[in-house]
């Protein structure tokens, strides 16, 4: 894994495009705003369907209990590995309030940002949980995910919980 990082980085390094990136610790590597590139090419049905419920499944999928044919069992993970899953969609779930917000995305300075916001903060309490293996929490987290989806659908596109709710 290590080797191949290093080959990349020397593969960007050849082409130029860490040229920016020196070694100095106040040289900006946090750039400022009007300097700041997002590419938005994703259009936000791509980014909801690719992105947002792709990480939200993975953590919906296994948080919770469901009855079915075989009977009552628990969707948590029952593997070390399973767990981390999770705490990977939950990043996801996260970062995504961020991609979100980005210029160019954000459909406005009021409610889109706080929903935004929103789903962050839920996605690191269910990211903290998935960590602790605290099942209840996971839980909770899990459902205010889903909270913050339908309330930003039912602002800015209300059609989309029919259809979301009824798959
Ligand atoms: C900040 C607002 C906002 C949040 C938060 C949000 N969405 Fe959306 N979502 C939208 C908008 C706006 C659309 C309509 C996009 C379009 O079709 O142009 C949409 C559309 C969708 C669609 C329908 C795509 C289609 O047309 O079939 C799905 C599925 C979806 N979102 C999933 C999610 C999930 C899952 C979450 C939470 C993890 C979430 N969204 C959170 C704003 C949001």
């Amino acid at each position: 894994m290590r080797k191949i990082g290093l080959r990349v980085l020397a593969a960007l390094a050849s082409l130029g495009l860490l040229a920016g990136c020196s070694d100095s610790a106040d040289d900006g590597a946090v750039p400022v705003a009007g300097e700041m590139r997002y590419d938005t090419t994703l259009t936000m049905r791509e980014l909801m369907l690719h992105v947002l419920e792709f990480a939200a499944d993975g953590l919906w999928s296994n948080a919770g209990w469901v009855e079915d044919a075989n009977g009552y069992r628990e969707l948590y993970p029952e593997t070390e590995e399973g767990w981390e899953q999770v705490v990977a969609s939950a990043a996801m779930v996260a970062e995504a309030g961020n991609l979100l917000n980005l210029p160019g995305r954000r459909m406005d300075n009021n409610a889109w940002v706080i929903y935004s916001e929103g789903l962050t903060q839920a996605g690191q309490r269910a990211m903290a949980a998935a960590i602790d293996r605290d099942k209840e929490a996971l839980f909770q987290a899990g459902a205010d995910v889903y909270s913050v989806c339908s309330a930003c659908h039912q602002a800015y596109d209300p059609e989309i919980n029919s259809r979301f709710v009824s798959n």
